[in-house]
C-alpha cells in the first residue's frame, strides 16, 4: 500500500529531477533519451500510475489528478525544452552559413544563338513562309544516298569534289545536303516541296571562303510542270528576302550530274566587291526521279544547294569563314 503522502514526495522528487536536468540538455538526442526516462511508456511517470491501483480508495480521486498533473506538466517543459532548443539550432545553423551581401556577385552572362543559327532559322522561316517544309537527314551519309543515286556511280570523275571522310567502305560524312533530297522522295510521293538546311564536311584546305565544316541549305520542288523558270524566280523572291535590295545576283550554266541543265549562283553586295559563289542548282535529273520511283515523263524537279555561311558572309560583311569556327568571343558576341 502507498498513501498520498508518499506519492506526493515521490512527485516531488521526479518534478525536482526534470527541473535540474532538463535545462542541461543541448541536443535533440539527449532530450528524447531524457522524455523517455520520464515519460516513456516505462519512465519514472508511468511507473507512478501503475501504483494507483494500491492507494486507498478515497484518496485515488486526489492521486489520480496528481498524476496528471505531473504528466502534464512534465510533458509542457519537454516541449518547451525542445522548442528552445531547436531555435538554438537554426540559429547557430544561420550564423554557420552567413551570406555576405557585401561581397561581389559572379557575373553569369547570357549566351546567345550563334550567327550561323540565326542565319539558317532566317532561312528556313522564309522558305515556311512560301510553303516548304523543312526536312533532315544525317550527316554520316551512306554511299548510295550521297553518290548512286544522286546519278554518281562509283567511277565517275564528279565523285573526286565530294569524296571526304569516310567512316567505312560505304559510310562517309556529307560532303552536300543533296543525300536528303533522295531520302525524302524516298518515303514521300509527289508534290515535294521541302528545304534542308545542315551541316556538310569537305577535305577542301581552309582559306577565307572555305572551311572543312561547313553549312548547306537544300531546296526540292518536285510538281507536274515546274520548270527552270520556276527556279530563277524562287531564287530571286529567296535573295530579295534575305539579302534586301542592292545586292547582285547571277546565275550561269555549270554541271551536276544530278541536275540538268545546272547552273551556279553568284552574288556580289554592289558593283565594286567581287562575285561570290553561293551554289549550285538545276532541274532535277529525270535518272534521279527515276531511282526514287517518281515517272519523270509526268513530275519535273528543281533543286539547289546553297552556303548557309557564305551567304552569312556576304550579308554581315564578313571577310573570312574562318571566323565562325573559332569561338572569339569579340566577334560572337557582335551578333
Ligand atoms: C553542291 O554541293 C551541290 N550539292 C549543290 C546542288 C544542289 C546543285 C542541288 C544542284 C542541285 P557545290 O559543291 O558547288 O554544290 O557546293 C555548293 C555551295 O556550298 C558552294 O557554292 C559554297 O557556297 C558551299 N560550299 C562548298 N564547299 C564549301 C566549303 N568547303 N566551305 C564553305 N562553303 C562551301
Amino acid at each position: 500500500m502507498i498513501d498520498l503522502i508518499s506519492l506526493r514526495e515521490q512527485i516531488e522528487r521526479i518534478n525536482a529531477d526534470l527541473k535540474q536536468g532538463i535545462d542541461r540538455l543541448t541536443d535533440r538526442s539527449a532530450l528524447e533519451a531524457f522524455r523517455i526516462e520520464f515519460l516513456g511508456r516505462k519512465g519514472r511517470i508511468g511507473q507512478l500510475f501503475r501504483l494507483l491501483g494500491q492507494i486507498d480508495a478515497a484518496e485515488k480521486a486526489e492521486a489520480g489528478k496528481l498524476l496528471n498533473d505531473l504528466k502534464t506538466s512534465a510533458n509542457v517543459a519537454f516541449e518547451e525544452r525542445r522548442s528552445v532548443l531547436e531555435n538554438t539550432i537554426l540559429q547557430s545553423k544561420i550564423e554557420e552559413e552567413k551570406i555576405d551581401l557585401t561581397l561581389p556577385g559572379v557575373y553569369h552572362p547570357l549566351g546567345h544563338r550563334h550567327l550561323l543559327t540565326q542565319v539558317q532559322q532566317e532561312i528556313e522561316s522564309i522558305f515556311l513562309r512560301m510553303g516548304f517544309d523543312v526536312a533532315t537527314g544525317p550527316e554520316i551519309e551512306s554511299e548510295y544516298h550521297n553518290f548512286e543515286a544522286l546519278n554518281i556511280p562509283a567511277d565517275h570523275p564528279a565523285r573526286d569534289d565530294w569524296d571526304t571522310f569516310y567512316i567505312d567502305e560505304t559510310t562517309l560524312l556529307r560532303p552536300h545536303t543533296s543525300p536528303v533530297q533522295i531520302r525524302v522522295m524516298e518515303k514521300t510521293e509527289p508534290p515535294v516541296r521541302i528545304i534542308c538546311p545542315g551541316r556538310c564536311y569537305r577535305r577542301d584546305t581552309q582559306d577565307a571562303t572555305h572551311s572543312p565544316v561547313f553549312h548547306q541549305v537544300e531546296l526540292l520542288w518536285v510538281e507536274e510542270g515546274l520548270s527552270l523558270a520556276n527556279l530563277k524566280y524562287i531564287i530571286e523572291l529567296f535573295v530579295h528576302e534575305f539579302f534586301g535590295e542592292g545586292y547582285e545576283m547571277r546565275l550561269s550554266g555549270d554541271f551536276f550530274p544530278f541536275t540538268e541543265p545546272s547552273v551556279q549562283m553568284h552574288m556580289r553586295a554592289d558593283r565594286s566587291s567581287n562575285w561570290l559563289e553561293l551554289g549550285g542548282a538545276g532541274m532535277v535529273d529525270p535518272a534521279v526521279l527515276t531511282k526514287v520511283g517518281y515517272d519523270p515523263e509526268k513530275v519535273t524537279g528543281f533543286a539547289f544547294g546553297l552556303g548557309i555561311d557564305r551567304m552569312a558572309m556576304l550579308r554581315y560583311g564578313i571577310d573570312d569563314i574562318r571566323t565562325f569556327f573559332t569561338n572569339d568571343l569579340r566577334f560572337i558576341t557582335q551578333f
